[in-house]
């Protein structure tokens, strides 16, 4: 059996109880810590944890690392819900066009944008594909990511969705992290498609979908639902046929206009709601009330929200403050991709969360944690240090507080990464 104990963490954050599901409203900034901490796995599993004050001792020290955690704190690993890390190329030339003043619908508008990105990916095998994703995971994994979702769309047709969701899928089975994966074919209506939307949604629905799920390569379905990519109405089917295969939807909404994605992403039972930089309060209200015909108590859309997208396209943050208010589980992603996040870091998500989104620290690593595994269905898994959850953790180097992790942004406070009890990141601690 592997063992580890972790002794004398100047806290464990994050030590929600068995059985929550998702932390919303006011509790987000109730997060459960225990100050001078020890904690237990075994064979990658957490098995035990508590005050130094209560420590039960070690009868046995077979097969036992120890780490010894004095100053730092101990956090779950951050969970990512939303990424496109699979991808062809970067995309630096758009990068100056926008500091020229180009903005994101324009790149697009003159082919650049995601069919820039598509045309490219439809040419490269499957074999660099995978090379390039499995070098990203490994940067990701280094800053503390311990779960990641991971979109195909960036393929437009069904060989090369299909293409960018195996080699999602060979890396789960190749990295030590989680890995989720979601069919985005509704990302940008293909060239091939231009005079025949309804085709092209014919696809989706009547063929990828049902390959998709006979393949096993999808857990989710998204839609980029917005003004010049897909509507309401095209949204609501693709969602529909996911629902009728067992996907349940996670949509990119109000990234750049409020066209009533949300009402209708939330009748129709998604999973979660991503982006909402724009919202009205109609929307709000939408996600923090009663759907108006399910049967559910209330929405059961995580809004999923992606800070490190608006930095870089310049575009307004999302109203978190408003959506924590309403009492709504907020989590957070970093939306990476070539086009609006180029960078899959998620501690600089916990700084801007708090900076942009005046997200309180302990709001963000709630977000970034119970309710990001809760955005992925990992929530039983992940999310917190919880007994019987994964041991993926965090070890910070030693810092004055929780508080300073956002806070000194752009610095890199993680010692030590462990992925189920096995270390992806050695540092200090561990060397
Ligand atoms: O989440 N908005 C849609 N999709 C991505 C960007 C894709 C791209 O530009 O390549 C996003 O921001
Ligand atoms: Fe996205």
């Amino acid at each position: 059996m592997r063992r580890l104990l972790i002794k004398n963490a100047k806290a464990l954050v994050g030590t929600f109880p068995a059985g929550v599901s998702r932390v919303a409203g006011p509790a987000m900034a109730q997060l459960p810590v225990i100050e001078n901490g020890w904690l237990m796995a075994e064979d990658g599993r957490i098995t035990a944890l508590g005050s130094m004050n209560d420590f039960p001792g070690i009868a046995d020290w077979s097969d036992l690392t120890v780490i010894d955690a004095t100053g730092r704190y101990v956090l779950p690993g951050w969970c990512d819900p939303h990424t496109h890390t699979v991808f062809a190329a970067p995309r630096e030339e758009e990068f100056v066009d926008k500091i020229n003043g180009l903005t994101y619908q324009e790149i697009a508008a003159r082919g650049g944008g995601i069919l820039n990105s598509a045309m490219k990916l439809r040419a490269m095998s499957e074999e660099d594909l995978f090379a390039q994703a499995r070098e990203r995971l490994l940067v990701m994994m280094h800053q503390g990511t311990v779960a990641v979702e991971i979109k195909s769309g960036y393929g437009l047709t069904l060989e090369s969705e299909l293409k960018m969701l195996r080699v999602a899928k060979r890396l789960k089975a190749e990295l030590p992290l989680q890995v989720k994966t979601t069919l985005l074919a509704a990302h940008a209506l293909p060239p091939e498609f231009k005079e025949d939307r309804a085709g092209y949604l014919d696809l989706i629905c009547n063929t990828m979908i049902p390959q998709v799920v006979a393949e096993g390569l999808a857990d989710f379905v998204d839609v980029f639902c917005e003004t010049n990519y897909f509507t309401v109405p095209e949204m609501e089917r693709v969602l529909e046929a996911g629902a009728a295969h067992g996907l349940p939807g996670k949509v990119h909404v109000n990234q750049f206009t409020s066209i009533g994605a949300i009402q209708a992403a939330v009748k129709q039972g998604a999973l979660s709601v991503d982006h909402l930089e724009v919202m009205t309060e109609a929307d709000i209200t939408a996600l923090a009330s009663l759907p108006s015909t399910g049967h559910r108590e209330r929405s059961e859309a995580i809004p999923t929200l992606l800070p490190s997208c608006s930095f870089f396209l310049r575009i307004p943050y999302a109203p978190a403050r408003q959506l924590i208010d309403s009492g709504l589980p907020v989590a957070l992603a970093s939306d990476h991709n070539p086009g609006s996040t180029p960078s899959g870091n998620l501690n600089f998500v916990l700084s801007l969360a708090c900076i942009q989104l005046r997200m309180l620290p302990e709001e963000a690593i709630t977000a970034l944690t119970m309710n990001a595994a809760a955005a992925m269905q990992l929530e039983g898994e992940l999310g917190g240090l919880t007994i019987g959850k994964r041991a993926s953790l965090l070890i910070t180097r030693e810092v004055p507080s929780l508080a300073y992790l956002p806070y000194a942004f752009g610095t890199d406070h993680l010692d030590t990464v462990l992925i189920d009890g096995k270390p992806v990141r050695s540092g200090e601690v561990l060397r």
